[in-house]
């Protein structure tokens, strides 16, 4: 049987093309199970999944919640606003002292990039990392490619344009080492101060014309922009950089083709991205939140099944 290269899903850059596969035809399988009237499967009826959540969160952690119960885990959930880190506990007491309750796997989102890392050097449990600070959100960009393949038939060869603040944003890490090991072409695209010096050394290509991006892609992934992270001014105003970087109807019917358009959520419409465009059918926007739940679904069984027990 085939098993993935991993025992942890610490970022996409640990993973090889066959794990990517690996996931995806699981999840092809997962996809079908959850489309029947009874949406569940046994297989992890004696595996026990903590979800620890050190930062907000909708649609990452409701979607691997659902993961874990379609699959018959057992399932806790911890939040960091509501817990005894507010009491000055560290990462790995907390972490121990919910594994001394016979946990078998941890999913984690945490501000501190390396967070995941660090805890599978230090804890007896399988890691998934849900997003830790702006280094790697693994499983978005897994179900960003999941659902690139599901509207394209194939990833490799396509050509993927990520736009807007790729140097706060996990998800464009995450998705230009899936595309890439994938052989898609991919471009970054979003005012100069909010793309890393170092980026054309993953193999992108930066392209700072939103228009000229747009004609070359088969696919934009549109992103937000985090002000949550930034402590200074990266662009003169939202209204300046909605006109360069915002995606409106407008722009893709100027366009000779009909390009997908993705987001990983939460959406700001209006800046990066209209409600027309949003709520269109070129946007697969809540496909990729639906295909989160088999991805997941994937990872997690495929990770569980290299757990001794
Ligand atoms: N895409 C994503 O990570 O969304 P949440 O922050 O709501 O989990």
């Amino acid at each position: 049987m085939s098993e993935l290269s991993v025992d942890h899903l610490l970022g996409i850059k640990y993973l090889n093309e066959k794990d990517i596969h690996l996931i995806f035809e699981t999840a092809d399988h997962f996809k079908e199970v959850i489309n029947r009237p009874i949406k569940k499967v046994p297989s992890l009826r004696d595996i026990t999944i903590a979800n620890l959540f050190f930062e907000n969160s909708t649609r990452t952690r409701l979607s691997f919640e659902l993961a874990e119960k379609r699959l018959s885990a057992d399932v806790i959930n911890f939040s960091a606003a509501s817990s005894s880190v507010k009491k000055g506990e560290t990462l790995i007491d907390t972490v121990n002292n919910i594994l001394s309750m016979k946990v078998d796997m941890v999913i984690m989102r945490h501000p501190n990039p390396g967070a995941g890392v660090f805890l599978s050097k230090h804890v007896d449990a399988s890691i998934i990392n849900a997003g830790d600070g702006a280094h790697e959100h693994p499983t978005q960009a897994l179900l960003d490619s999941f659902s690139i393949r599901e509207r394209l038939g194939e990833v490799g060869g396509k050509k993927i344009v990520i736009v807007g603040d790729i140097l706060h944003s996990r998800v464009a890490l995450s998705n230009i080492f899936a595309l890439t090991l994938q052989g898609a072409e991919v471009k970054v695209c979003g005012p100069k101060t909010l793309i890393p010096k170092y980026i054309e050394k993953l193999g992108v290509q930066v392209e700072t014309d939103l228009k000229k991006a747009l004609a070359w892609c088969d696919v934009a992934n549109m992103l937000r922009v985090q002000n949550e992270r930034m402590e200074i001014s990266y662009f003169p105003s939202t209204r300046e950089y909605t006109q360069q970087f915002g995606v409106n109807k407008k722009l893709l019917d100027s366009l000779d083709k009909e390009i997908v358009i993705m987001h990983p959520g939460p959406i700001n419409r209006g800046v990066e991205i209209t409600s027309d465009v949003a709520d269109s059918n070129q946007a697969i926007i809540l496909d990729q939140v639906q295909n989160g739940v088999a991805v997941r679904m994937a990872v997690i069984y495929l990770l569980a099944s290299k757990i001794k027990r």
